[in-house]
């Protein structure tokens, strides 16, 4: 019986050769494709996949469990990594490798095999969650381990081959996208001083071409989870899709990134994240109204250690599950609303409100009806100071 692999399948040039190269070391190839919001034409890539060789074809459409179990648990973490990475790409790594063994499991095949490179973080995202969910899988990786080592390598394997491949020119650099965000990288973008051009970004307009008159919207979160846009209940994925347009259209969302990688290797990367900018911009208001310094400042901390673990694959750990606890037991304060003003690149936050405020006018005031003890003061900054009282004078 021939063996049987379960291969995470883009429509992609890399995983078409991979069929057409597995097929030849004689495993039957079941195509798994993953449906995290990034648009694909999932009909024409099906056809494909089975003209090159694959026995079956999987689209599995995971949009809404990527948002609620992913995308919205680094939400209420405040997940960024080094500054400016939302991590869309690391947080869909988990949900579809969880999908590639779950099909793996059905067909009852031994093998799970995925198209990155030996030189990313993305296999290490594949092959640490592929183990954690099921240690008896082999995991293949044939771009680490093929002969083709450029890419005209690869496309004249697919011409040989008669696999068919897009004859159109796209953009030449590597694109992850789903609902959260797209990254790019490679071509042009490897030479960290070169700006590149306009015709990269595919979410947002550049500063020249984003509207001149502000876009004013307002989101009501309930325990850190955003549950309507300007007044109107949606899903997190509608959330998501709607705020991607109105602030991609404002210019917000890029950052431009030398990134440290798992691997060691500093790389140049452009991220676009209109919707997710957005939603971090407003979650983390409402938190700084509702939440008490202490906590606040913890979670702080918090936040840098959970965006480590997506980013280094470690999704299925015991160290995301408990920190994700700790993160909803603080998430019970998070409910409001707040209103953001985008214009051209910026987002503000212009207001915000929480039945949870710890906000009080009549401590904070300097007008009429001040309640503050300004008596208490003096003490306390005597107190405060003590240990530096004259330091370091004899
Ligand atoms: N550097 C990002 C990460 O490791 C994105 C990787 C995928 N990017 C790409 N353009 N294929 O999460």
């Amino acid at each position: 019986m021939a063996k049987k692999v379960v291969l995470a399948y883009s429509g992609g040039l890399d995983t078409s050769v991979a069929i057409k190269w597995l097929s030849s070391k004689g495993y039957e190839v079941v195509a798994y494709m993953a449906d995290v919001g990034q648009e694909s034409d999932f009909e024409a890539y099906k056809k494909r996949a089975l003209k090159t060789g694959a026995v079956k074809v999987v689209v599995d459409d995971l949009k809404a469990e990527f948002v609620k179990d992913f995308v919205f648990k680094a939400l209420k973490a405040d997940a960024l990594y080094e500054g400016g990475y939302l991590l869309a790409t690391a947080l869909s790594r988990p949900i579809i490798a969880k999908g590639l063994v779950k099909t793996a499991e059905k067909e009852k095949a031994g093998f799970v095999a995925h198209g990155c490179t030996g030189k990313g973080n993305d296999q290490v995202r594949f092959e640490v969650a592929t183990m954690a969910l099921n240690p008896t899988l082999k995991i293949i990786a044939p771009v680490r381990e093929w002969e083709l080592k450029t890419r005209s390598e690869e496309i004249k394997y697919a011409k040989d081959n008669f696999i068919p491949i897009d004859t159109t020119k796209k953009k030449p650099y590597s694109i992850d996208v789903n609902l959260w965000g797209i990254s790019i990288e490679s071509g042009k973008l490897e030479d960290p001083y070169y700006e590149p051009d306009e015709d990269i970004y595919c979410l947002t307009k550049g500063i020249d071409k984003a509207s001149g008159r502000a876009a004013y919207i307002e989101i009501e979160f309930k325990k850190g989870i955003p549950v309507t846009l300007n007044g109107e209940a949606m899903s997190g994925v509608d959330i998501i899709l709607k705020l991607a347009k109105i602030a991609g259209d404002a210019g917000v969302g890029r950052s431009d990134m030398i990134e440290n990688r798992l691997v060691g290797i500093k790389s140049r990367e452009i991220y676009e994240a209109p919707a997710g900018w957005t939603l971090y911009t407003a979650h983390k208001a409402l938190e700084s109204l509702v939440l008490d310094r202490e906590l606040l400042h913890f979670k702080e901390m918090v936040s840098l250690k959970y965006a480590d673990l997506v980013y280094y694959g470690l999704w299925y750990s015991p160290l995301r599950e408990a920190l994700d606890k700790f993160i909803d037991d603080t998430q019970k304060y998070v409910s409001g609303t707040v209103r953001l003003k985008l214009h051209k690149g910026n987002c503000s936050v212009v207001g915000r409100k929480s039945p949870n405020s710890l906000y009080k006018k009549e401590l904070a005031t300097y007008e009429e009806g001040d309640k503050f003890d300004w008596s208490l003061a003096k003490g306390f900054i005597e107190l405060w100071g003590l240990p530096y009282k004259g330091r370091g004078k004899k």
